[in-house]
Protein backbone atom coordinates (compact mmCIF):
# COMPACT_ATOMS: atom_id res chain seq x y z
CA UNK A 1 0.00 0.00 0.00
CA UNK A 2 1.13 3.53 -0.63
CA UNK A 3 2.44 5.73 1.64
CA UNK A 4 1.88 9.16 1.81
CA UNK A 5 3.91 11.90 0.39
CA UNK A 6 4.98 14.44 3.01
CA UNK A 7 2.78 17.72 2.28
CA UNK A 8 3.86 20.97 1.41
CA UNK A 9 2.94 21.63 5.02
CA UNK A 10 5.45 19.06 6.17
CA UNK A 11 8.23 20.92 4.51
CA UNK A 12 7.60 24.01 5.43
CA UNK A 13 7.45 22.92 9.14
CA UNK A 14 11.24 21.71 8.56
CA UNK A 15 10.65 18.58 9.48
CA UNK A 16 13.61 16.22 9.58
CA UNK A 17 13.20 13.92 6.56
CA UNK A 18 13.35 10.50 8.49
CA UNK A 19 10.91 11.92 10.86
CA UNK A 20 8.45 12.53 7.91
CA UNK A 21 9.16 8.75 5.96
CA UNK A 22 8.68 6.89 9.33
CA UNK A 23 5.35 8.68 10.63
CA UNK A 24 3.76 8.70 6.82
CA UNK A 25 4.45 5.58 6.56
CA UNK A 26 2.80 4.82 9.76
CA UNK A 27 0.05 7.30 8.53
CA UNK A 28 -0.16 5.40 5.05
CA UNK A 29 -0.94 1.89 6.61
CA UNK A 30 -3.47 3.30 8.96
CA UNK A 31 -7.49 3.41 7.88
CA UNK A 32 -10.17 4.09 10.28
CA UNK A 33 -13.92 3.27 9.57
CA UNK A 34 -16.92 2.89 11.76
CA UNK A 35 -20.13 0.97 10.90
CA UNK A 36 -23.16 2.99 10.26
CA UNK A 37 -26.67 0.84 10.25
CA UNK A 38 -29.91 0.16 12.37
CA UNK A 39 -30.02 -3.21 14.27
CA UNK A 40 -30.38 -6.18 12.39
CA UNK A 41 -28.73 -4.93 9.45
CA UNK A 42 -25.66 -7.64 10.27
CA UNK A 43 -23.14 -5.32 11.62
CA UNK A 44 -22.03 -7.76 14.49
CA UNK A 45 -21.96 -10.60 11.70
CA UNK A 46 -20.08 -8.27 9.49
CA UNK A 47 -17.99 -6.80 12.09
CA UNK A 48 -16.95 -10.60 13.38
CA UNK A 49 -16.10 -11.57 9.57
CA UNK A 50 -13.86 -8.53 9.24
CA UNK A 51 -12.29 -9.47 12.37
CA UNK A 52 -11.36 -12.97 11.54
CA UNK A 53 -9.59 -11.72 8.37
CA UNK A 54 -7.20 -9.87 10.48
CA UNK A 55 -6.66 -12.97 12.66
CA UNK A 56 -8.10 -10.62 15.44
CA UNK A 57 -10.72 -13.51 16.80
CA UNK A 58 -9.90 -17.20 16.33
CA UNK A 59 -13.71 -17.87 15.48
CA UNK A 60 -16.85 -16.01 14.59
CA UNK A 61 -19.57 -15.84 17.04
CA UNK A 62 -16.47 -14.26 19.65
CA UNK A 63 -18.16 -11.00 19.23
CA UNK A 64 -21.21 -11.72 20.30
CA UNK A 65 -20.10 -14.59 23.09
CA UNK A 66 -17.59 -11.68 24.63
CA UNK A 67 -20.99 -10.08 25.88
CA UNK A 68 -21.72 -13.38 27.48
CA UNK A 69 -18.76 -14.66 28.81
CA UNK A 70 -16.39 -11.89 30.29
CA UNK A 71 -16.66 -11.33 33.61
CA UNK A 72 -19.02 -8.76 35.10
CA UNK A 73 -16.40 -6.72 37.25
CA UNK A 74 -18.48 -3.41 37.53
CA UNK A 75 -22.14 -1.73 37.93
CA UNK A 76 -22.02 -0.45 34.80
CA UNK A 77 -21.14 -4.23 33.42
CA UNK A 78 -23.93 -4.73 35.76
CA UNK A 79 -26.55 -2.94 34.05
CA UNK A 80 -25.34 -4.31 30.49
CA UNK A 81 -25.64 -7.71 31.95
CA UNK A 82 -29.24 -6.97 33.25
CA UNK A 83 -30.07 -5.67 29.89
CA UNK A 84 -28.49 -7.86 27.87
CA UNK A 85 -26.66 -5.05 25.85
CA UNK A 86 -22.95 -3.37 25.32
CA UNK A 87 -23.02 -0.07 26.57
CA UNK A 88 -19.35 0.32 25.69
CA UNK A 89 -18.48 1.37 22.11
CA UNK A 90 -14.92 1.30 21.78
CA UNK A 91 -12.62 0.70 18.96
CA UNK A 92 -11.18 -2.92 17.27
CA UNK A 93 -7.85 -2.40 16.12
CA UNK A 94 -6.66 -4.93 13.87
CA UNK A 95 -3.99 -5.96 10.63
CA UNK A 96 -4.65 -6.90 7.92
CA UNK A 97 -2.15 -7.51 4.90
CA UNK A 98 -0.05 -4.25 6.10
CA UNK A 99 -2.68 -2.66 7.23
CA UNK A 100 -3.35 -1.26 10.35
CA UNK A 101 -7.18 -0.71 10.43
CA UNK A 102 -9.40 1.08 13.26
CA UNK A 103 -13.27 -0.27 13.64
CA UNK A 104 -14.75 2.17 15.58
CA UNK A 105 -17.64 0.29 17.36
CA UNK A 106 -21.08 2.36 17.49
CA UNK A 107 -23.41 1.17 19.91
CA UNK A 108 -26.94 -0.89 18.53
CA UNK A 109 -30.60 0.32 18.54
CA UNK A 110 -31.44 0.28 22.66
CA UNK A 111 -28.05 1.99 23.51
CA UNK A 112 -27.91 4.44 20.73
CA UNK A 113 -27.07 7.31 22.25
CA UNK A 114 -24.69 9.98 21.34
CA UNK A 115 -22.02 8.39 21.89
CA UNK A 116 -22.85 6.91 18.78
CA UNK A 117 -22.82 10.17 17.16
CA UNK A 118 -19.73 11.40 18.69
CA UNK A 119 -17.70 7.95 17.38
CA UNK A 120 -18.51 9.49 14.11
CA UNK A 121 -16.54 12.60 14.78
CA UNK A 122 -13.31 10.34 14.97
CA UNK A 123 -14.37 8.39 12.21
CA UNK A 124 -12.47 8.82 8.77
CA UNK A 125 -14.65 6.95 7.01
CA UNK A 126 -17.94 5.06 7.51
CA UNK A 127 -19.57 1.92 6.08
CA UNK A 128 -23.48 1.69 5.46
CA UNK A 129 -24.86 -1.56 6.04
CA UNK A 130 -28.35 -2.37 4.54
CA UNK A 131 -30.39 -5.43 4.54
CA UNK A 132 -30.97 -6.00 0.94
CA UNK A 133 -34.77 -6.87 1.85
CA UNK A 134 -35.51 -3.37 3.90
CA UNK A 135 -33.37 -0.44 2.47
CA UNK A 136 -32.55 2.53 4.39
CA UNK A 137 -33.70 2.32 7.88
CA UNK A 138 -34.34 5.18 10.10
CA UNK A 139 -31.18 4.70 12.55
CA UNK A 140 -28.90 4.35 9.47
CA UNK A 141 -30.74 8.03 7.93
CA UNK A 142 -29.96 9.52 11.49
CA UNK A 143 -26.24 8.79 11.11
CA UNK A 144 -25.80 8.85 7.59
CA UNK A 145 -26.62 12.58 8.67
CA UNK A 146 -23.61 13.06 11.13
CA UNK A 147 -21.47 11.34 8.49
CA UNK A 148 -22.87 14.23 5.66
CA UNK A 149 -22.02 17.34 8.36
CA UNK A 150 -18.49 16.18 8.54
CA UNK A 151 -18.61 14.86 4.61
CA UNK A 152 -17.34 11.70 5.68
CA UNK A 153 -16.66 8.89 2.65
CA UNK A 154 -19.34 5.99 2.95
CA UNK A 155 -18.81 2.57 1.49
CA UNK A 156 -22.59 0.86 1.31
CA UNK A 157 -22.40 -2.72 2.23
CA UNK A 158 -25.97 -4.32 0.57
CA UNK A 159 -26.76 -7.01 3.16
CA UNK A 160 -28.27 -10.19 3.00
CA UNK A 161 -28.30 -11.26 -0.51
CA UNK A 162 -28.83 -14.80 0.18
CA UNK A 163 -32.50 -13.51 1.75
CA UNK A 164 -35.34 -12.27 -0.37
CA UNK A 165 -34.94 -8.58 -0.74
CA UNK A 166 -35.29 -5.72 -2.97
CA UNK A 167 -34.44 -5.00 -6.42
CA UNK A 168 -30.54 -3.78 -6.60
CA UNK A 169 -31.74 -0.84 -8.82
CA UNK A 170 -34.45 0.29 -6.30
CA UNK A 171 -32.56 -0.06 -3.32
CA UNK A 172 -29.29 2.42 -5.43
CA UNK A 173 -31.97 4.61 -6.07
CA UNK A 174 -33.37 5.08 -2.67
CA UNK A 175 -29.87 6.05 -1.67
CA UNK A 176 -29.45 8.34 -4.41
CA UNK A 177 -33.15 9.80 -3.56
CA UNK A 178 -33.52 10.05 -0.57
CA UNK A 179 -29.66 10.87 0.65
CA UNK A 180 -28.61 12.68 -2.09
CA UNK A 181 -25.77 11.11 -2.23
CA UNK A 182 -24.44 9.21 -5.96
CA UNK A 183 -23.93 5.50 -6.01
CA UNK A 184 -21.14 3.78 -7.91
CA UNK A 185 -21.97 -0.21 -7.57
CA UNK A 186 -18.18 -2.09 -7.33
CA UNK A 187 -20.41 -5.28 -7.93
CA UNK A 188 -23.20 -6.34 -9.32
CA UNK A 189 -25.56 -9.12 -8.02
CA UNK A 190 -27.02 -11.89 -10.17
CA UNK A 191 -30.41 -13.01 -8.55
CA UNK A 192 -31.11 -12.60 -4.98
CA UNK A 193 -32.86 -14.25 -2.23
CA UNK A 194 -32.98 -18.23 -2.95
CA UNK A 195 -31.62 -17.63 -6.93
CA UNK A 196 -28.44 -15.55 -5.48
CA UNK A 197 -26.00 -16.74 -7.89
CA UNK A 198 -22.64 -14.42 -6.87
CA UNK A 199 -21.69 -11.77 -8.15
CA UNK A 200 -20.51 -10.00 -11.36
CA UNK A 201 -17.19 -7.61 -10.16
CA UNK A 202 -17.16 -4.00 -12.37
CA UNK A 203 -13.47 -3.90 -12.54
CA UNK A 204 -12.23 -6.97 -13.56
CA UNK A 205 -15.18 -8.58 -15.79
CA UNK A 206 -15.23 -11.14 -12.97
CA UNK A 207 -17.77 -13.09 -11.85
CA UNK A 208 -17.76 -14.32 -8.07
CA UNK A 209 -20.02 -17.38 -7.75
CA UNK A 210 -21.97 -18.26 -4.30
CA UNK A 211 -22.70 -21.22 -3.01
CA UNK A 212 -25.01 -21.69 -0.43
CA UNK A 213 -22.99 -23.06 2.43
CA UNK A 214 -24.66 -24.71 5.59
CA UNK A 215 -25.93 -21.97 8.54
CA UNK A 216 -22.99 -20.88 10.12
CA UNK A 217 -20.05 -22.48 7.33
CA UNK A 218 -18.28 -20.32 4.87
CA UNK A 219 -19.11 -20.02 1.21
CA UNK A 220 -16.15 -21.01 -1.28
CA UNK A 221 -16.25 -18.09 -3.60
CA UNK A 222 -15.04 -19.15 -6.83
CA UNK A 223 -13.99 -16.69 -9.84
CA UNK A 224 -14.93 -17.13 -13.45
CA UNK A 225 -14.41 -14.65 -16.35
CA UNK A 226 -17.28 -13.09 -17.65
CA UNK A 227 -16.29 -14.53 -21.05
CA UNK A 228 -15.89 -17.81 -19.40
CA UNK A 229 -18.45 -20.63 -21.61
CA UNK A 230 -18.77 -22.57 -18.94
CA UNK A 231 -20.64 -19.36 -16.89
CA UNK A 232 -23.82 -20.73 -18.48
CA UNK A 233 -23.34 -23.70 -17.37
CA UNK A 234 -23.30 -22.77 -13.52
CA UNK A 235 -25.93 -19.69 -13.48
CA UNK A 236 -29.48 -19.39 -15.37
CA UNK A 237 -29.46 -17.70 -18.14
CA UNK A 238 -31.99 -15.56 -17.66
CA UNK A 239 -30.26 -14.64 -14.29
CA UNK A 240 -27.03 -13.27 -15.77
CA UNK A 241 -29.15 -11.53 -18.45
CA UNK A 242 -31.06 -10.15 -16.18
CA UNK A 243 -27.86 -8.86 -14.14
CA UNK A 244 -25.67 -8.03 -17.74
CA UNK A 245 -28.81 -5.49 -18.45
CA UNK A 246 -28.71 -3.82 -15.03
CA UNK A 247 -25.25 -3.14 -15.14
CA UNK A 248 -25.31 -1.34 -18.89
CA UNK A 249 -28.02 0.64 -17.54
CA UNK A 250 -25.82 1.98 -14.35
CA UNK A 251 -22.94 2.13 -16.56
CA UNK A 252 -24.86 4.65 -18.96
CA UNK A 253 -26.57 6.49 -16.71
CA UNK A 254 -24.88 6.66 -13.51
CA UNK A 255 -21.99 8.27 -12.65
CA UNK A 256 -18.10 7.64 -13.05
CA UNK A 257 -16.18 6.39 -10.66
CA UNK A 258 -13.86 9.41 -8.63
CA UNK A 259 -12.24 8.84 -5.60
CA UNK A 260 -12.02 12.13 -4.97
CA UNK A 261 -16.16 12.33 -5.09
CA UNK A 262 -15.77 9.24 -2.62
CA UNK A 263 -13.88 11.69 -0.11
CA UNK A 264 -15.53 14.57 -0.63
CA UNK A 265 -18.52 11.99 0.66
CA UNK A 266 -20.97 12.65 -2.67
CA UNK A 267 -20.22 9.44 -4.06
CA UNK A 268 -21.10 6.09 -2.27
CA UNK A 269 -19.34 2.72 -3.74
CA UNK A 270 -21.71 -0.01 -3.05
CA UNK A 271 -20.83 -3.51 -2.76
CA UNK A 272 -23.45 -6.41 -2.69
CA UNK A 273 -22.79 -9.15 -0.51
CA UNK A 274 -23.56 -11.57 2.64
CA UNK A 275 -21.96 -11.30 5.52
CA UNK A 276 -23.20 -14.40 7.46
CA UNK A 277 -21.90 -16.62 4.44
CA UNK A 278 -18.87 -14.88 4.72
CA UNK A 279 -19.71 -13.78 0.91
CA UNK A 280 -17.89 -10.66 -0.95
CA UNK A 281 -16.50 -9.87 2.42
CA UNK A 282 -13.08 -9.89 1.48
CA UNK A 283 -13.25 -8.43 -1.41
CA UNK A 284 -15.17 -5.75 0.32
CA UNK A 285 -12.29 -5.46 2.77
CA UNK A 286 -9.88 -5.37 -0.25
CA UNK A 287 -11.39 -2.48 -2.08
CA UNK A 288 -12.16 -0.76 0.99
CA UNK A 289 -8.62 -0.53 2.24
CA UNK A 290 -7.69 0.42 -1.56
CA UNK A 291 -10.24 3.43 -1.70
CA UNK A 292 -10.61 4.46 1.70
CA UNK A 293 -9.55 8.26 2.96
CA UNK A 294 -6.02 7.75 5.02
CA UNK A 295 -6.40 9.40 8.46
CA UNK A 296 -7.25 13.45 7.63
CA UNK A 297 -6.05 16.82 8.52
CA UNK A 298 -8.05 18.09 11.60
CA UNK A 299 -9.64 21.58 11.66
CA UNK A 300 -8.16 23.78 14.84
CA UNK A 301 -8.74 27.28 15.63
CA UNK A 302 -5.28 28.02 13.62
CA UNK A 303 -6.74 25.44 10.44
CA UNK A 304 -5.66 22.09 9.26
CA UNK A 305 -3.41 20.11 11.62
CA UNK A 306 -2.04 17.61 9.11
CA UNK A 307 -1.50 14.04 10.54
CA UNK A 308 2.74 14.11 9.72
CA UNK A 309 2.63 17.34 11.62
CA UNK A 310 6.17 16.66 13.85
CA UNK A 311 3.75 17.41 17.44
CA UNK A 312 1.37 14.86 19.01
CA UNK A 313 -2.28 16.32 18.83
CA UNK A 314 -5.64 14.58 19.88
CA UNK A 315 -8.89 15.05 21.05
CA UNK A 316 -11.18 13.39 23.47
CA UNK A 317 -14.49 11.65 21.97
CA UNK A 318 -15.61 9.62 23.95
CA UNK A 319 -15.70 8.70 28.09
CA UNK A 320 -16.67 5.72 29.51
CA UNK A 321 -17.19 6.15 33.43
CA UNK A 322 -16.91 3.15 36.15
CA UNK A 323 -15.33 0.63 34.05
CA UNK A 324 -14.43 -0.60 37.42
CA UNK A 325 -16.01 0.60 40.40
CA UNK A 326 -13.63 0.13 43.11
CA UNK A 327 -11.06 2.72 41.43
CA UNK A 328 -13.77 4.65 40.41
CA UNK A 329 -12.23 4.70 36.94
CA UNK A 330 -13.35 7.04 34.07
CA UNK A 331 -11.24 5.95 30.51
CA UNK A 332 -11.44 9.18 28.20
CA UNK A 333 -11.01 7.69 24.39
CA UNK A 334 -8.45 10.00 22.60
CA UNK A 335 -8.87 9.66 19.06
CA UNK A 336 -4.64 10.34 17.62
CA UNK A 337 -5.06 13.54 14.98
CA UNK A 338 -0.94 14.18 14.76
CA UNK A 339 2.15 13.52 15.14
CA UNK A 340 3.57 10.16 16.78
CA UNK A 341 2.02 8.83 20.67
CA UNK A 342 3.93 7.85 22.62
CA UNK A 343 3.68 6.46 26.23
CA UNK A 344 4.82 8.35 29.14
CA UNK A 345 4.86 11.59 27.09
CA UNK A 346 3.85 14.83 28.68
CA UNK A 347 0.89 16.14 26.87
CA UNK A 348 -0.71 19.85 27.55
CA UNK A 349 -4.14 20.06 28.10
CA UNK A 350 -5.94 22.78 26.03
CA UNK A 351 -8.69 23.79 28.01
CA UNK A 352 -6.83 24.11 31.29
CA UNK A 353 -3.72 24.80 29.79
CA UNK A 354 -2.26 22.24 31.95
CA UNK A 355 0.42 19.48 31.38
CA UNK A 356 -0.23 15.90 32.17
CA UNK A 357 1.88 12.78 31.88
CA UNK A 358 0.56 9.91 29.65
CA UNK A 359 1.65 7.18 31.62
CA UNK A 360 -0.59 4.24 31.62
CA UNK A 361 -2.18 4.80 27.74
CA UNK A 362 -4.27 1.26 26.74
CA UNK A 363 -5.36 -0.13 23.71
CA UNK A 364 -8.63 -1.21 24.66
CA UNK A 365 -10.24 -4.73 22.77
CA UNK A 366 -13.75 -4.85 23.74
CA UNK A 367 -13.25 -5.21 27.36
CA UNK A 368 -9.49 -6.36 27.03
CA UNK A 369 -6.84 -4.43 27.75
CA UNK A 370 -3.24 -3.73 26.85
CA UNK A 371 -0.40 -0.63 27.64
CA UNK A 372 0.08 1.11 23.85
CA UNK A 373 3.45 2.26 23.63
CA UNK A 374 3.02 4.42 20.83
CA UNK A 375 0.33 5.08 18.86
CA UNK A 376 0.07 7.07 15.56
CA UNK A 377 -3.01 9.12 13.62
CA UNK A 378 -5.93 7.43 12.83
CA UNK A 379 -5.53 5.25 15.82
CA UNK A 380 -7.66 5.61 19.29
CA UNK A 381 -6.04 5.29 22.85
CA UNK A 382 -7.69 5.01 26.22
CA UNK A 383 -6.73 6.94 28.97
CA UNK A 384 -7.60 7.05 32.52
CA UNK A 385 -9.60 10.19 33.44
CA UNK A 386 -9.87 11.02 37.06
CA UNK A 387 -12.21 13.95 36.26
CA UNK A 388 -9.76 15.63 33.98
CA UNK A 389 -11.32 15.39 31.23
CA UNK A 390 -14.08 16.32 28.67
CA UNK A 391 -15.93 15.41 25.51
CA UNK A 392 -14.22 17.41 22.64
CA UNK A 393 -10.99 18.27 24.73
CA UNK A 394 -7.92 18.62 22.70
CA UNK A 395 -4.26 17.13 24.14
CA UNK A 396 -1.02 18.15 22.07
CA UNK A 397 2.57 18.48 22.45
CA UNK A 398 4.31 21.99 20.68
CA UNK A 399 2.57 24.98 19.56
CA UNK A 400 -0.53 25.31 21.14
CA UNK A 401 -4.17 23.00 19.23
CA UNK A 402 -7.50 23.45 19.78
CA UNK A 403 -9.64 20.99 17.81
CA UNK A 404 -12.67 22.32 16.25
CA UNK A 405 -15.22 20.76 19.27
CA UNK A 406 -18.08 17.94 19.24
CA UNK A 407 -21.30 20.01 18.55
CA UNK A 408 -24.56 19.17 20.60
CA UNK A 409 -26.70 16.36 18.62
CA UNK A 410 -30.67 17.31 18.48
CA UNK A 411 -32.03 15.04 21.16
CA UNK A 412 -35.70 13.33 20.75
CA UNK A 413 -36.21 12.44 24.74
CA UNK A 414 -37.40 14.52 27.37
CA UNK A 415 -37.79 13.63 31.08
CA UNK A 416 -38.07 15.81 34.31
CA UNK A 417 -35.58 14.56 36.57
CA UNK A 418 -37.34 14.65 40.20
CA UNK A 419 -35.05 14.24 43.22
CA UNK A 420 -38.10 13.15 45.77
CA UNK A 421 -35.38 13.62 48.94
CA UNK A 422 -34.14 17.41 49.91
CA UNK A 423 -31.66 15.98 52.07
CA UNK A 424 -30.12 13.85 49.26
CA UNK A 425 -29.16 17.30 47.08
CA UNK A 426 -26.12 18.25 47.24
CA UNK A 427 -25.17 15.18 45.67
CA UNK A 428 -27.98 15.37 43.31
CA UNK A 429 -26.73 18.81 41.97
CA UNK A 430 -23.25 16.99 42.00
CA UNK A 431 -24.45 14.09 39.85
CA UNK A 432 -26.50 16.00 37.21
CA UNK A 433 -23.50 18.29 37.02
CA UNK A 434 -20.75 15.84 36.67
CA UNK A 435 -22.65 13.93 34.56
CA UNK A 436 -23.49 16.48 32.20
CA UNK A 437 -19.97 17.54 31.86
CA UNK A 438 -18.83 13.96 31.11
CA UNK A 439 -21.10 14.26 28.09
CA UNK A 440 -23.39 11.22 29.50
CA UNK A 441 -26.69 13.43 28.66
CA UNK A 442 -27.96 17.09 27.71
CA UNK A 443 -29.42 18.84 30.35
CA UNK A 444 -31.56 21.51 29.43
CA UNK A 445 -33.60 23.97 32.32
CA UNK A 446 -36.80 25.75 32.43
CA UNK A 447 -37.03 28.96 31.53
CA UNK A 448 -38.99 29.40 34.61
CA UNK A 449 -35.91 29.94 37.43
CA UNK A 450 -38.34 28.53 39.77
CA UNK A 451 -38.79 25.24 38.23
CA UNK A 452 -35.12 24.37 39.25
CA UNK A 453 -35.48 20.34 38.24
CA UNK A 454 -33.41 19.59 35.33
CA UNK A 455 -34.93 18.96 31.93
CA UNK A 456 -32.44 14.93 31.02
CA UNK A 457 -32.47 15.27 26.95
CA UNK A 458 -30.96 12.87 25.34
CA UNK A 459 -31.05 10.74 21.65
CA UNK A 460 -31.64 7.59 22.85
CA UNK A 461 -33.69 6.25 26.55
CA UNK A 462 -30.72 4.13 27.36
CA UNK A 463 -28.94 7.48 27.86
CA UNK A 464 -32.20 8.33 30.55
CA UNK A 465 -31.72 4.81 32.69
CA UNK A 466 -27.73 4.87 32.51
CA UNK A 467 -27.95 8.38 33.93
CA UNK A 468 -30.73 7.15 36.70
CA UNK A 469 -28.48 4.23 37.43
CA UNK A 470 -25.06 6.20 37.79
CA UNK A 471 -26.98 8.73 40.20
CA UNK A 472 -27.83 5.75 42.20
CA UNK A 473 -24.77 4.21 42.23
CA UNK A 474 -22.34 6.14 42.15
CA UNK A 475 -23.63 9.17 43.64
CA UNK A 476 -26.60 7.48 46.41
CA UNK A 477 -29.30 9.32 44.67
CA UNK A 478 -32.30 7.72 44.14
CA UNK A 479 -34.21 9.42 41.46
CA UNK A 480 -37.45 9.59 39.38
CA UNK A 481 -38.03 10.76 35.91
CA UNK A 482 -40.81 12.48 34.63
CA UNK A 483 -41.68 12.25 31.02
CA UNK A 484 -42.05 15.43 29.05
CA UNK A 485 -43.97 14.23 25.70
CA UNK A 486 -41.51 16.11 23.84
CA UNK A 487 -40.17 14.59 20.45
CA UNK A 488 -38.60 17.05 19.12
CA UNK A 489 -35.79 20.03 19.66
CA UNK A 490 -34.42 22.76 17.92
CA UNK A 491 -31.81 25.76 18.93
CA UNK A 492 -33.07 29.00 17.25
CA UNK A 493 -29.87 30.00 15.37
CA UNK A 494 -30.66 33.82 15.78
CA UNK A 495 -31.03 33.28 19.86
CA UNK A 496 -33.11 35.12 22.09
CA UNK A 497 -33.09 38.40 19.99
CA UNK A 498 -34.79 36.85 17.37
CA UNK A 499 -37.01 34.70 18.80
CA UNK A 500 -38.05 37.92 20.90
CA UNK A 501 -38.74 39.72 17.68
CA UNK A 502 -41.17 36.62 16.56
CA UNK A 503 -43.67 37.38 19.66
CA UNK A 504 -45.33 35.05 20.86
CA UNK A 505 -45.45 31.42 19.24
CA UNK A 506 -47.41 28.30 19.58
CA UNK A 507 -47.60 24.76 19.59
CA UNK A 508 -44.03 24.25 21.61
CA UNK A 509 -42.29 24.85 24.26
CA UNK A 510 -39.04 27.46 24.53
CA UNK A 511 -36.33 26.07 27.11
CA UNK A 512 -32.95 26.71 27.54
CA UNK A 513 -29.31 24.67 27.03
CA UNK A 514 -26.81 24.75 29.46
CA UNK A 515 -25.31 27.58 27.68
CA UNK A 516 -28.21 29.74 27.70
CA UNK A 517 -29.46 29.33 24.33
CA UNK A 518 -33.05 28.71 23.33
CA UNK A 519 -34.27 25.58 22.54
CA UNK A 520 -37.95 24.98 21.24
CA UNK A 521 -39.10 21.55 22.26
CA UNK A 522 -41.95 20.05 19.96
CA UNK A 523 -44.96 17.16 20.39
CA UNK A 524 -44.21 16.15 16.90
CA UNK A 525 -43.06 17.15 13.59
CA UNK A 526 -46.42 18.32 12.80
CA UNK A 527 -45.80 21.18 14.82
CA UNK A 528 -42.64 21.89 14.42
CA UNK A 529 -43.45 22.50 10.65
CA UNK A 530 -46.48 24.71 11.66
CA UNK A 531 -43.95 26.75 13.44
CA UNK A 532 -41.92 26.94 10.56
CA UNK A 533 -44.52 27.57 8.13
CA UNK A 534 -45.68 30.07 10.33
CA UNK A 535 -42.07 31.41 10.60
CA UNK A 536 -40.43 30.92 7.64
CA UNK A 537 -37.66 32.87 8.46
CA UNK A 538 -37.03 31.51 11.54
CA UNK A 539 -33.58 29.61 11.23
CA UNK A 540 -33.94 26.20 13.73
CA UNK A 541 -30.89 23.68 13.76
CA UNK A 542 -30.88 20.20 14.51
CA UNK A 543 -27.25 20.89 16.11
CA UNK A 544 -25.74 23.27 18.31
CA UNK A 545 -22.05 24.27 17.95
CA UNK A 546 -19.43 24.03 21.07
CA UNK A 547 -19.41 27.20 23.21
CA UNK A 548 -15.57 27.40 24.88
CA UNK A 549 -14.57 29.90 27.25
CA UNK A 550 -18.53 30.50 29.02
CA UNK A 551 -18.78 28.60 31.66
CA UNK A 552 -22.32 26.75 31.76
CA UNK A 553 -25.61 26.63 33.92
CA UNK A 554 -24.85 24.15 36.55
CA UNK A 555 -27.98 22.91 39.11
P1 LIG B 1 -26.79 -6.22 14.14
O1 LIG B 1 -25.47 -6.36 14.86
O2 LIG B 1 -26.73 -5.23 13.03
O3 LIG B 1 -27.96 -5.98 15.03
O4 LIG B 1 -27.09 -7.57 13.39
P2 LIG B 1 -26.50 -9.04 13.59
O5 LIG B 1 -25.15 -9.16 13.03
O6 LIG B 1 -26.74 -9.47 15.01
O7 LIG B 1 -27.47 -9.83 12.62
C1 LIG B 1 -28.88 -9.84 12.78
C2 LIG B 1 -29.43 -11.14 12.23
O8 LIG B 1 -29.22 -11.15 10.81
C3 LIG B 1 -28.74 -12.38 12.77
O9 LIG B 1 -29.69 -13.41 12.81
C4 LIG B 1 -27.73 -12.70 11.69
O10 LIG B 1 -27.37 -14.06 11.68
C5 LIG B 1 -28.51 -12.32 10.45
N1 LIG B 1 -27.63 -12.03 9.32
C6 LIG B 1 -26.56 -11.20 9.27
N2 LIG B 1 -26.03 -11.20 8.04
C7 LIG B 1 -26.78 -12.02 7.29
C8 LIG B 1 -26.71 -12.46 5.92
O11 LIG B 1 -25.85 -12.06 5.16
N3 LIG B 1 -27.69 -13.31 5.52
C9 LIG B 1 -28.66 -13.78 6.36
N4 LIG B 1 -29.54 -14.62 5.86
N5 LIG B 1 -28.73 -13.41 7.63
C10 LIG B 1 -27.81 -12.55 8.10
P3 LIG B 1 -30.38 -13.89 14.15
O12 LIG B 1 -31.23 -15.03 13.82
O13 LIG B 1 -30.99 -12.70 14.83
O14 LIG B 1 -29.15 -14.27 15.05
P4 LIG B 1 -28.27 -15.61 14.96
O15 LIG B 1 -29.12 -16.66 15.52
O16 LIG B 1 -27.92 -15.84 13.52
O17 LIG B 1 -27.08 -15.26 15.81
Amino acid sequence: MSSVKPSKEASSLNLKEEHITSLSKEVGRRRNFAIISHPDAGKTTLTEKLLLYGGAIQQAGAVKARGEQRKVTSDWMELEKQRGISITSTVLQFAYKDITINLLDTPGHQDFSEDTYRTLAAADNAVMLEDAAKGLEPQTRKLFEVCRMRKIPIFTFINKMDRPGQEPLSLLDEIEAELGLSTWAVNWPIGGGEFFRGVIERCSREVVLFSRAERGKQSIERRLKLDDPELRNLVEEDLLEKALEELELIEAAGAGMELKLVHSGDLTPVFFGSAMTNFGVEPFLNSFLEMAQLPVARNSQDGPIEPISKNFSGFVFKLQANMDPRHRDRVAFVRVCSGRFQKDMTVNHARTGKQIRLSRPQKIFGQDRAVVDDAYPGDVIGLNNPGMFAIGDTLYTGKRVEFEGIPCFSPEIFSWLRNPNPSAFKNFKKGVNELREEGAIQILYDIDQSKRDPILAAVGQLQLEVVQHRLENEYGVATRLEPMGFQAARWVSGGWKELENLGRIFNCKTVQDAWSRPVLLFKNDWNLNQLQEDHPTLELSTTAPVVSGVEPISL
